[in-house]
């Protein structure tokens, strides 16, 4: 009956597309795509489902990856009238990469732009209209949006994608929505009035007489006359946790379609795993039948290094085996490169898709027969020991591998090569430690106390975080001036500090900038930061590279290098718009950054994330000023806000981080690799064998207990 419904859409679109006589490729593309949604597993069970959320206000959704949870649901619900009373239906993912291309999917199914009925927001982006119903983002940026409508009275529904993942927003949310949900419920039972309401939401309310922006309460008794349904996705069979949180909340079953998956093990253990990849894409392109590989890599790094290599590899292959074509998708990678991972390949070729986890179960590409498996992750981690956040590559767990073999078999009977042995595996976790066991809670902790929600420890999270680790991060908030002595938000520097969608020293490092007359310089240098890898250095042309990149390189660090990037970039673009158009001058900029071995894709998104900082700071009232060509400014004012990231040479060379003791070297990648200063702030730990600080800038150890008394004071 349901499909009948779409068929009548279709017919209608087809009719319109026929009356204007064009685009006939398009109907095709559109039947295509109905033809497609028709077979996926969950159309059959649409009006059932309708129905269960109708009677249940919190219902879990369990469905194999493929099976068409995140593209249909959203849309079933808008046919079945779900946002008849104006209200949205607002989706999570826990990644960027997920939520843009996701939604320009259904816009397509939809037979609209994105940005019209679907649309997406994530940090620094925000696609959306007052036309927008189906509106995609990330878990974090509806943390977000609760800062400043804590009712998230525009949503008649939201639905927490991947919550098998448990990121650390996902985890909160989950705690969060269900006070909101509780109390809108009540106040939707006719218990309407502002007493308890007042009652209900003591500590939102306190909010909004102090803290900045939270939506009116006016505002939130006029749109929440329903009560907010609540749907949990995810992909791992087991329901239960969410269930029990959720007060035994209906969990439903959605059948996948998995064919089988030959799983294959290496004999030995493999110690490069670029180069065991490498083998296996050529072995599998020269040896087996057709149909697309899936690799899994760590990080943008990796994939664009194993991309270089399988492109120079293929030209010394005969010239009727070259058709073969990488295509790269990672989480910053800008969205109109992403989607042309869910493009076919050109005729007569095999695609080979390079992915980081994000292809093990947010995004679904059509098309994959083969896997190739490290089974290697890259996470965050942090040590509530030491304080310290770091960027570790780690095993993956059984589940995931699970997930990432289960991708070859969507559309027909495939192979996954598991570069381990099988030995091995028995050896792994079942499971991944959610997020919130294993991250730096400041940043959560800090918009949990912009929310109103003091009582941390009493807050309901579906697993508690360690003791520990929230002491850490309350701590952390407190050296930075956030928290007060009784660990209350500051004003203005706690509110300030939420207000910027960034880390809490990224933000407190741009609030003191412009004490410093140095925010234009803060600016850029934690858009930069933001990035991955600026700089890029091809096996075959090291020495041209590095002379390249010493062109721009400070002695003072790595901040000051990457400001040196950005600024000498900005000139010749905008030398190079004086006299043309915005797409040439674009083009050319692309070309400057190849000729001086810049990453031009990571530049650019360092440049929108720029404009959207300065966008953010102007709009609280910051003034923008420049400390010139005086950089000691802007490195004292580095050391007055990374003072707990600081580190100390010893007489080894070998730096030991203030705050846990911890040792660590300085990154190869870095310009002060060889100069090794007396003292360093860095902008982040990464463990591989060894520890590694990453961006760090030099300064000088007097400076921290001049600038950070509260910490470097006390410490005799
Ligand atoms: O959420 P779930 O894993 O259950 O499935 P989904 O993401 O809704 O994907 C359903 C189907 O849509 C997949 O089989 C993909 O082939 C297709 N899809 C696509 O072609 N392009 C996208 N950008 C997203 C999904
Ligand atoms: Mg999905």
């Amino acid at each position: 009956m349901s499909l009948d419904y779409h068929c009548g859409i279709a017919t209608l679109i087809f009719m319109k597309y026929l009356l204007s006589g064009i685009q006939l490729g398009k109907i095709f593309l559109w039947q295509k795509i109905l033809q497609q949604r028709k077979s996926l597993p969950i159309a059959t069970v649409e009006k059932r489902l309708l129905e269960e959320v109708r009677k249940n206000d919190t219902l879990i959704i369990v469905g194999e990856t493929g099976s068409g949870k995140t593209t249909q649901l959203p849309q079933f619900l808008y046919n079945g009238g779900f946002c008849r009373d104006g209200g949205l239906i607002g989706i999570t993912q826990p990644r960027r990469v997920a939520a843009v291309t996701v939604a320009k999917r259904v816009a397509e199914e939809c037979g609209s732009q994105v940005g019209q009925r679907v649309g997406y927001a994530i940090r620094f982006e925000d696609v959306t209209s007052n036309m927008t119903k189906i509106k995609y983002m990330t878990d974090g940026l509806l943390l977000r949006e609760a800062l400043l409508d804590p009712y998230l009275s525009r949503y008649a529904v939201i639905i927490i994608d991947e919550a098998h993942e448990r990121t650390v927003h996902t985890d909160v949310l989950l705690g969060l929505l269900k006070r909101v949900q509780k109390t809108r419920s009540q106040y939707a039972n006719k218990q309407s009035n502002v007493d308890l309401m007042k009652a209900n939401f003591n500590t939102l309310i306190k909010r909004e007489e102090n803290g900045p922006g939270v939506g009116n309460l006016q505002q939130c008794q006029r749109r929440n006359s329903n009560p907010l349904k609540l749907i949990i996705m995810s992909a791992s069979l087991d329901a239960r946790g969410f269930s029990e949180f959720f007060d035994n909340a209906k969990a439903v079953h959605v059948q996948g379609r998995q064919f089988p998956v030959d799983i294959y093990y290496t004999f030995q253990p493999q110690t490069d795993c670029v180069d065991a990849a490498l083998l296996t894409i050529f072995q599998i392109h020269l040896e087996e039948g057709p149909g697309d590989i899936l690799v899994f890599l760590t990080g943008q790094e990796e994939i664009e290094s194993v991309e270089r290599l399988v492109r120079n590899r293929i030209r010394q292959l005969p010239e009727g085996s070259q058709n073969l074509s990488t295509f790269p998708i990672f989480s910053s990678l800008p969205s109109e490169k992403q989607l042309k991972v869910f493009a076919p390949a050109p005729p007569g070729f095999r695609k080979v898709i390079l992915a980081t986890n994000i292809a093990e179960t947010s995004v679904t590409i059509p098309g994959i027969k083969y896997v190739i498996d490290p089974g290697l992750v890259k996470v965050r981690s942090y040590s509530s020991e030491s304080g310290i956040d770091s960027l570790i590559t780690v095993e993956t767990s059984k589940s995931q591998a699970h997930q990432r073999s289960g991708r070859a078999g969507r559309e027909g009977p495939g192979k996954c090569f598991r570069l381990y042995q099988e030995s091995l595996f028995d050896k792994l976790p079942d499971s991944t430690v959610p997020e919130i066991k294993r991250l730096d809670l400041s940043n959560v902790i800090l918009q949990l106390k912009a929310l109103g929600i003091d009582d941390i420890f009493g807050f309901d999270f579906m697993e508690k975080p360690d003791e520990k680790a929230v002491i850490r991060s309350l701590e952390t908030l407190f050296l930075l001036g956030a928290l007060t002595d009784e660990a209350k938000l500051s004003n203005p520097v706690g509110q300030q500090m939420a207000r910027l969608p960034l880390d809490p020293m990224d933000s407190r490092a741009i609030l003191l900038a412009s004490q410093f007359n140095c925010l234009k310089e803060m600016l850029i240098a934690v858009a930069m930061l933001s990035v991955e890898s600026i700089f890029y250095a091809p096996p075959d042309k090291l020495e041209q590279s590095r002379a390249a990149m010493r062109c721009f390189s400070s002695p003072e660090g790595d901040h000051l290098t990457l400001i040196n990037v950005y600024c000498t970039a900005d000139e010749f673009f905008e030398k190079s718009l004086a006299s043309n158009s915005k797409e040439k001058a674009e083009k050319n900029l692309r070309n400057w950054c190849k000729e001086n071995f810049i990453n031009s894709r990571s530049l650019k998104h360092a440049r929108d994330i720029h404009s959207q900082i300065l966008d953010n700071v102007t709009r609280m009232g910051l003034r923008v000023t420049s400390c010139g060509d005086d950089m000691l400014q802007f490195r004292r004012c580095l050391a007055a806000s990374f003072f707990l990231n600081a580190a100390l040479k010893q007489p080894d060379g070998i730096y030991r981080v203030y705050r846990s003791g911890q040792m660590a070297q300085i990154h190869p990648s870095s310009v002060l690799f060889r100069s090794k200063p007396e003292c360093i702030i860095f902008k982040e730990l990464v463990q591989t064998t060894q520890s590694y600080v990453r961006n760090v800038t030099r300064i000088d150890p007097l400076w921290l207990s001049e600038l950070a008394p509260q910490y470097f004071g006390v410490q005799e």
